[in-house]
């Protein structure tokens, strides 16, 4: 959690070391690994070689800054990476993927039967005209067809762009247009709660106005009934009853584009960030083995949706590139009731457990009896992922989910990163509960003043990277420039991250939170700009200004002042009609917790908002100095009519 809830975190002492079975066992034993990262360039070219490459690469990485090209000149496919190599041996049967419903409906795919079905949704791609290039937007929830549309557009090296299935048929649209899509993927609707919620009525919707989208390609996951346009709509199971079982993988080259995902930044236009083939592949693998200890035997189950960057990176293309047995959930952790998740790691014993703070403080509320009357030992294991985990949540995983014998890796990183670059490596790092320890090997993190300078241990400032990784974002879709202005242009040389964050006397980092106008809402980024932009869009809206407030579960919350137009008068629904409007422009995810109307908002003499003051508000908390504003009566009024909750 952000700011005075961070405080004081550096006088955490309590050091929590790996368990001497688990260290003895475990994938990388020797600290030794931290010295041999020192030399990245070298360091990494030793990782490629876990691929399996259809041609050698020339350099292991061509860097003409702030571009990079990892393993220039080589050629290899993602999907044959995650499939083809593992159907020579033992692995060729063995559960690849483990679906369960949120009904209860059960699915096994062996890496055979996966490599099949995503060679016959390649066919299908191809059958309807998708080339290597083409982008491909997916809008789908978390069903096995989300992951064999993903590995079957990487087969033919159509960059998928998969959009998170609680974004508005607006938010949509957006993404839609940005990328330029030729075909949706979809479903007539998903689980959640027991009820259904139409995803294909928000894609017609999205394609109410003219774009790209040549057809829509339509999972039946409900039965619920879907209006299929005769030229344009298909369904899944018909377009792919026939499709040949043969797809030969596309050699695709190693900074050609794998995907694109968008993610909110500081202005109102969420930016397609852009990770290639080859880099992203071998960081993902790498961290994926080595942060989650993966062993032959393990079920690992990553609870992110594959609508973000976790699902991505370690639902699918991590785990399955190192063949694991990957287990997917598709609803919600309360349904039919709060013992869900536990039920699940009972039933098929799951050994590693990838979530995040927001969901386990959750739990912390429902109370320890539901994961105690659950057999949990299967678990050896436990992530951490998305924001900040505060201690004492910290404490509680470690102590009611893993039984005090699971080693707890917090891991940090970004959409743009791609690959962990944060983490204990659980053996052979000593745990501190609320840091996420130390850089992996062969990342280069740093902290700097406001000069760029290196700040020494025990100080805090923002985080950087120093040199480049694998998997870090290619670039913004079609904006080199943002890509280059916002990552690179704000300190000399060094990727700019976006947070803050302190480093104790043992060299452990402890993240405060973003240091630029992204609020953190359970581990996902909302953009102050874009809640804003859908507020002032609502015709009663004449300025409005969005800070993140602490939230006791969600980490952060949306707080909004809004002043309403000329003439517009306050009604009983106003305020819930506005928050509305926010769900209809970007999606619930995005609701502000609370809204509060005002005439007028505090503004400098040079009329802009003062953010960081309505932030002292929204936190009830002192004010820092109002000596730049130009009339103080406004932030009082606030002051005294503002009752923050918490
Ligand atoms: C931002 C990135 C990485 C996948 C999910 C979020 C925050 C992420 C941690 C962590 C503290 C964290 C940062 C970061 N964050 N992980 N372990 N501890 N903060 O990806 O949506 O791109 O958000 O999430 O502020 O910048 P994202």
């Amino acid at each position: 959690m952000k700011d005075e809830h961070r405080e004081g975190l550096l006088d955490e002492k309590r050091l929590f070391y790996p368990p001497v079975g688990f260290s003895t066992k475990a994938v990388v034993q020797d600290p030794k690994i931290y010295d041999l990262g020192k030399e990245s360039k070298e360091f990494w070219g030793e990782q490629g070689k876990r691929l399996d490459w259809f041609e050698q690469w020339d350099e292991i990485l061509e860097w003409n800054h702030p571009f990079a090209r990892w393993y220039a000149g080589g050629k290899l496919n993602a999907a044959y990476n995650c499939l083809d190599r593992h159907l020579n041996g033992a692995r060729r049967n063995k559960a690849a993927l483990i679906f369960e419903g949120e009904m209860g409906d059960r699915r096994v795919l062996t890496y055979q039967d996966l490599h099949r079905e995503v060679s016959q949704f390649a066919n299908v791609l191809k059958s309807y005209g998708v080339e290597k290039g083409d982008r491909v937007t997916i809008y789908l929830p978390m069903i096995p067809e989300a992951v064999i549309a993903m590995l079957a557009c990487a087969r033919i090296g159509a960059p998928h762009t998969v959009v998170f299935g609680g974004f508005s048929y607006e938010a949509l649209r957006d993404r839609i247009q940005d990328s330029g899509a030729k075909i949706v993927i979809t479903a007539d609707g998903s689980y959640r709660r027991g009820k259904i919620l139409s995803l294909k009525e928000n894609v017609d919707l999205a394609l109410k106005v003219k774009t790209s989208v040549e057809k829509v390609i339509v999972v039946q996951r409900t039965g619920l009934s879907a209006n299929m346009e005769k030229e344009r709509d298909v369904w899944y199971h018909e377009a792919i009853k026939e499709a040949p079982i043969v797809c030969a993988a596309e050699p695709m080259d190693s900074d050609d584009m794998l995907f694109i995902l968008y993610t909110s930044g500081t202005t109102g236009k969420p930016k397609g960030i852009v990770h290639s083939v080859g880099g992203y592949m071998v960081g993902v693998a790498t961290t994926h083995q080595w942060v989650f200890d993966l062993r032959e035997e393990d079920v690992y189950w990553c609870t992110a949706d594959i609508g973000w960057i976790t699902g991505h990176s370690y639902l699918v293309y991590g785990p399955l590139a190192n063949g694991a047995t990957i287990l997917m959930y598709e609803g919600a952790p309360d349904y039919p009731e709060k013992d869900r998740y536990w039920k699940i790691v009972e039933k098929y014993k799951v050994t590693i457990l990838y979530t995040a703070p927001t969901a386990i403080r959750t739990f912390m509320k429902w109370g320890a009896s539901y994961p105690l009357s659950r057999d949990l030992s299967s678990l050896r294991l436990l992530g951490s992922v998305g924001e900040p985990i505060n201690p004492e949540a910290w404490m509680w995983y470690y102590k009611n989910i893993g039984g005090e014998r699971c080693p707890i890796v917090d891991t940090w990183w970004q959409t743009e990163t791609g690959m962990i670059l944060m983490t204990p490596v659980p053996g052979i790092t000593p745990l501190k509960p609320g840091s996420c320890t130390v850089p992996f090997p062969g990342v280069q993190i740093e902290i700097v003043n406001h000069l760029g300078e290196p700040v020494p241990k025990g100080e805090g400032g923002y985080l950087v990277v120093r040199e480049p990784w694998p998997s870090m974002l290619k670039t913004v879709y079609g904006d080199d420039k943002r890509y280059a202005d916002t990552y690179w242009g704000q300190f000399k040389g060094v990727y700019f991250t976006g947070d803050e964050a302190k480093w104790d006397d043992d060299g452990y980092f402890w993240i405060i939170g973003r240091a630029d106008d992204v609020i953190n809402v359970s581990g996902h980024r909302i953009g102050t700009a874009e809640v804003e932009g859908a507020l002032v869009d609502h015709p009663a809206v004449a300025e409005a200004a969005c800070v993140g407030r602490t939230h006791e579960v969600k980490g952060q919350a949306v707080f909004a002042f809004v002043s309403l137009k000329e003439g517009i008068t306050i009604h009983d629904g106003l305020i819930s009609e506005l928050k509305a409007h926010v769900v209809v422009k970007i999606g619930s995810l995005a609701r502000p917790d609370d809204i509060f109307l005002t005439a007028e908002l505090p503004k400098t003499r040079s009329g802009k908002i003062m953010r960081r003051l309505l932030k002292d508000i929204a936190e009830g908390r002192t004010m820092g100095d109002t000596s730049t504003l130009a009339d103080a009566s406004v932030i009082n009024f606030l002051k005294e009519n503002v009752k923050p909750k918490k």
